[in-house]
């Protein structure tokens, strides 16, 4: 039987959430995973050194056991040097929402005046902490991405020590952005590397392909495969798992959010073997991201297998991926 082991397998993106949802969907990823950066979007988000140190308990006390390491951040806002000195130790990044672009981002950005967030981005580049950006304008959907590129340069000159992580990008012009600037980065979501707008709207609508930012055409599905495949040393696996409750989701007005989190590491090996290119996974779903960041997690040894495995209908309340569709490789073990 074909194996495939991974080390210390990171989510450098993850929505958690709280309460029961926290509960449910936590222990998915804390089995599979050494440690994922978690998004600050709660309702209300997350703002202040009490809300991070609060949140993290919260996440701990989900987690099974002591081998995940979740990497807390803050929801941008014009935060002082002070602030941000006092409450360094306790985060990872921070995350930058437009405001009203995406689920519970209301409170972000409403207008990218540089010199207005200055002394905020350049209190992150001495601190080095790095910002997190959901890249997306309000314009036409489909050009949300390729539109905020003109911000990603202003701010990638303006804070040239200040680490900028492109999140889960879907487009070519954001492959391109890659090696332009020294301090762009970015996150790949799996489902990024499956879709395209096609497998949202193009038969019948898929409610459960249905995330922000939408799936794009064919040729930038190839320009992200080219850099993930490659492990391209500036990009990360960041799942982008979003859970919403099944009835958000199957709904008239359908909430933006993929959720992958227990199934994302056997379709990234499915992925990756199929493009014969396995051996690049270790450093597209850690390395990098240790690399990038700076971080040490715990050791994890994650071993897949090539047999079949079937995606459960539900998890909770809450409909996965491909959910009753069979996937090539399992998990074989975790140690
Ligand atoms: C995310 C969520 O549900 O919190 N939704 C999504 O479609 N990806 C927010 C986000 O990352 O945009
Ligand atoms: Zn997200």
């Amino acid at each position: 039987m074909k194996t495939h082991t991974l080390l210390m397998p990171l989510d450098m993106h993850l929505h958690l959430r709280d309460g029961v949802m926290l509960e449910n969907i936590a222990p998915l990823t804390a089995y599979s995973f050494s440690g994922a950066i978690i998004m600050p979007n709660l309702v209300p988000p997350v703002t202040t050194k009490e809300d991070v140190i609060a949140y993290r308990e919260r996440v701990m006390a989900a987690v099974p056991n002591d081998y995940f390491e979740p990497y807390m951040t803050l929801f941008y806002q014009n935060y002082d040097r002070a602030f941000l000195n006092d409450v360094a130790e306790e985060i990872t990044a921070i995350k930058l929402y437009p405001a009203g672009i995406t689920t519970n981002s209301e409170g972000g950005v409403s207008s990218f005046d540089i010199e207005e967030m200055r002394p905020t981005l350049e209190a992150m580049s001495e601190l080095d902490i790095p910002l997190c950006v959901h890249g997306e304008t309000d314009g036409f959907v489909m050009d949300r991405e390729a539109e905020f590129m003109s911000i990603y340069e202003l701010l990638a000159k303006n804070f040239p020590k200040l680490k900028i992580i492109m999140e889960h990008i879907t487009t070519k012009e954001a492959v391109a952005m890659l090696d332009k600037y020294e301090n762009l980065y970015a996150t790949i979501t799996v489902h990024h590397l499956l879709l395209t707008l096609d497998d949202v709207i193009g038969g019948m609508m898929m409610p459960h392909h249905f995330c922000k930012p939408i799936a794009k055409r064919p040729e930038d599905l190839d320009a992200l495969l080219s850099v993930a495949l490659e492990a391209h040393p500036k990009v990360m696996f960041g799942s982008d798992s979003a859970p919403h409750p099944r009835e958000k989701k199957e709904a008239c007005g359908c909430a933006a959010g993929v959720f992958t989190a227990p199934i994302a590491l056997q379709l990234l090996c499915e992925i990756f073997e199929q493009f014969d290119k396995l051996d690049n996974l270790q450093d597209f779903v850690s390395d990098n991201a240790q690399r990038i960041y700076g971080i040490c997690p715990e050791f994890k040894e994650v071993t897949l297998e090539r047999r079949p495995f079937v995606v459960p209908e539900i998890y909770g309340n809450v409909v996965p991926l491909y959910a009753g569709e069979t996937l090539n490789w399992a998990i074989e073990s975790v140690e």
